[in-house]
């Protein structure tokens, strides 16, 4: 079966941007795909977080995944850094990568705009997650617009591997980005993102959720004029929780102005986010209330995800000249 492999860093809340641009589309693909979902508590030590932060916030991701529908029978849910393999795997591609590609990765890029020290981790960042990707055989990887660059630098660093080691060494990957939902704008019409501060939280109360949508930015236009509902932020992420009756609504309200301004539209986005989150908010703290049930499904995870990453690495050890290694009994 065609495998799907993707990851989400455990640093600060989960956002509407990380649900509609990635797992909801992940978990579509997880009902006719082999699946490998992970906690990407590797890159999240790059900027430093504290042990117990990082330890809740890894939990928090697998609760995320699991209230939103994964079903850990089929899917394998498991942590980064409990794959060893995968560190072993990014030292090879290591061997293929420019280093001077490295240089142009989004992590530097984001740790200098933000006055963050570029540490090596930083750097070595994109090789880390095309071992994340290369070591499970994934076929597909869907990510949110913004990781596109990353997946595709994993796609290159395979095709070399292949081209001098053979060409099943490594399964060339493609990125799944969802063309209808590209980048999630934020509060200030920015990509939403964590590192901006403009995020609406998935599973926060329902009260901070809804201050976060009032502080959504739109223009000074006021009730009773036209307004263009593709300049507006808040109509974007309601066309991605709405129904269509409910979006070709707003639209026409939008557009007609008369009495409708952006107040309202907030409200109605308002209402259909909690429409939607209500039900997983509810199994969300059910699943934070039962860490040790959390972590035996990731434990569990875990042994199913090493047996992938060992048969490629075993492969690969053998192909590119190193000693064959005795891997005890995993599984
Ligand atoms: P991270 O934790 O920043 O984001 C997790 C996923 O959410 C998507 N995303 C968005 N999609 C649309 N609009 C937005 N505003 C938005 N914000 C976030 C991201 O594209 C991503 O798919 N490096 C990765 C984690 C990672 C990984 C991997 C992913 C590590 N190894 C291997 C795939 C495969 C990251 O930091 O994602």
């Amino acid at each position: 079966m065609a495998r799907a492999v993707t990851g989400i860093q455990p640093s600060g809340q989960v956002h509407v941007g990380n649900w509609l641009g990635m797992i909801r589309p992940a978990l579509t693909i997880a009902q006719d795909w082999e699946s490998y979902f992970f906690v990407a508590d590797w890159h999240a030590l790059t900027s430093h977080p504290e042990p117990d932060v990082l330890r809740r916030a890894t939990r928090e991701i697998a609760a995320t995944w699991l209230a939103l529908g994964l079903d850990a029978d089929r899917s394998t849910l498991f942590r980064q850094s409990d794959v060893p393999e995968v560190q072993e795997l990014a030292w090879i591609l290591g061997t293929v990568i420019p280093a001077g590609l490295l240089e142009r990765g989004h992590a530097v890029k984001a740790a200098r705009d933000g006055g963050r020290e570029v540490n090596a981790s930083t750097w070595w960042y994109p090789t880390l997650m095309a071992a994340d990707i290369l070591a499970y055989g994934a076929d597909v990887v869907p990510v949110g617009a913004d990781q596109k660059q990353h997946v595709e630098m994993a796609r290159d660093m395979a095709i070399k591997i292949n081209v001098r080691f053979g060409d099943d060494a490594l399964v060339v990957p493609e990125p799944r980005v969802r063309a209808e939902v590209g980048v999630v704008p934020g509060t200030d019409g920015r990509k939403m993102s964590k590192s901006y501060g403009n995020v609406v939280p998935l599973f926060d109360t329902p009260k901070r959720t809804r201050k976060a949508i009032m502080g959504i930015v739109t223009d000074s236009l006021g009730v009773d004029e036209p307004k263009d509902p593709d300049r507006c932020t808040v109509f974007q992420l309601y066309k991605l929780l709405a129904t269509d009756d409910e979006v070709a609504e707003m639209d026409a309200d939008l557009r007609r102005g008369r009495g409708y301004g952006y107040g309202h539209a907030k409200e109605a986005l308002a209402l259909v986010m909690e429409r939607t989150v209500a039900m997983p908010r509810e199994c969300y703290t059910e699943w934070l209330a039962s860490p040790a049930r959390l972590d035996e499904i990731l434990d569990a995870g875990a042994r199913r995800a090493r047996v992938a990453a060992a048969a490629t690495l075993d492969r690969l050890r053998e192909r590119v000249g190193l000693h064959a290694l005795r891997r005890g009994s995993l599984g």
